[in-house]
């Protein structure tokens, strides 16, 4: 049942263009430059948007947030949820509260979204379960239909997290009329071509098992990336201390110098998202300056990107996409170098110890 893969979570990786297409399907309209996403909620009703989430959902939010804030101009806080339910959220009826999840029976989350809605938010689930808890008590649900993801450590889920939210960044920005006819034509179409995109990541794999063997025995590993990207490193970040249990730190790239910039050495591996944005050039400085005090530069980087290589010792190139998209193709070398990692060190990837797949207890 694992289709030919030694794991589960290798068949979920590989799994992910088709999964894409699922998310996608039937709800992205080019002509009229909007989607379809069948919801109740009238998105122009609401000033202000909550995301809750937990672990790899969470980062899902991060990115979330991004696509709201540029395509719909709507102010986005986020929160793990075992914080937002004890924080006294500020929220009224304006407020649309969404939690992401791929189980929909995460307690935290279940109970930060019962917090919002007994302050009078809208309630949207961004949920994979059908008919689990969450969609039960949510106003509206948009379901991401990644398929049963039996690998502890998330990876399709996530991939169709961060679609839906684009989606609902597009549904919001139409609605509002903050997102024009043309902008939002080339995001969707843009869209449309992400199950390709990510098909020609994973042709990576070979030159990731590389740099996954040639690491393998490092203490730490650090992970930095900008804007939209910044969630993209936290997130292979995580797969890697669950899986490998190497342990493994991200930051914003900016506040690299802020502090975490002490710890490098040759030593320590450091994993820079660099694709084609507005913030590229800052990105390539601080590869420079990682370069400079001797740590191990291992880049992602745009195919067609001819500088990276200059300063970094590996280069892993991604197809290019918009900016805001980046997220979805860039995550598939983390997920690809955090499980080589574990398979190298003999590690249980598909049950990782002390972890569970749905955390249902506080
Ligand atoms: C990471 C992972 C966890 C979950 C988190 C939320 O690989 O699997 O961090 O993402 O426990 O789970 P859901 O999405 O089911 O609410």
């Amino acid at each position: 049942e694992k289709g030919g893969h030694p794991h589960y979570m290798l068949k979920e990786i590989y799994e992910q263009p088709r999964v894409l297409e699922n998310t996608l399907g039937g709800r992205l309209y080019e002509e009229e430059a909007g989607v379809e996403l069948g919801l109740k909620l009238e998105p122009t009703h609401y000033d202000k948007v909550h995301i809750v989430a937990c672990g790899t959902a969470y980062y899902a939010a991060w990115v979330g947030k991004y696509l709201l804030e540029a395509l719909a101009r709507v102010p986005v806080e986020i929160d793990v949820a075992s914080e937002y339910r004890y924080r006294d959220p500020v929220v009224d009826d304006k407020t649309l509260a969404i939690c992401i999840s791929q189980s929909g029976e995460t307690i935290d989350t279940l109970e930060a979204i019962r917090e919002a809605k007994r302050k009078g938010a809208g309630t949207l689930g961004v949920i994979n379960a059908k008919g689990s808890s969450i969609t039960r008590e949510v106003d509206d649900t948009l379901y991401i239909h990644a398929g049963p993801e039996i690998g502890v450590a998330s990876t399709k889920a996530y991939i169709a997290m961060l679609a839906a939210m684009a989606m609902l960044a597009v549904w919001m920005g139409r609605a509002k009329g903050t997102l024009d006819e043309k902008t939002a034509r080339e995001l969707l179409s843009e869209m449309r071509k992400l199950p390709r995109l990510v098909e020609e990541a994973l042709e990576q794999r070979p030159r990731i098992a590389h740099i996954a063997e040639k690491y393998h025995q490092a203490q730490d590993y650090l992970f930095l990336g900008r804007h939209i990207q910044a969630p993209t490193a936290y997130e292979g970040a995580l797969k890697l201390k669950e899986i490998s249990y190497i342990h493994a730190e991200a930051y914003p790239a900016g506040e690299m110098k802020h502090g975490p910039i002490a710890l490098i050495d040759e030593r320590l591996p450091v994993v820079v998202l660099a694709t084609q944005s507005p913030f590229y050039e800052k990105t390539v400085s601080n590869i420079q300056e990682v370069r400079a005090r001797g740590g191990r530069v291992i880049a992602v980087a745009s195919e067609d990107d001819t500088k990276v290589q200059k300063f970094a010792q590996d280069v892993i190139y991604v197809p290019r996409t918009h900016p805001l998209l980046a997220p979805v193709v860039s995550v598939v070398p983390l997920q690809l170098l955090a499980y080589e990692t574990a398979v190298h060190l003999g590690r249980d990837v598909d049950q990782p110890r002390n972890l569970a797949k749905s955390v249902t207890v506080e």
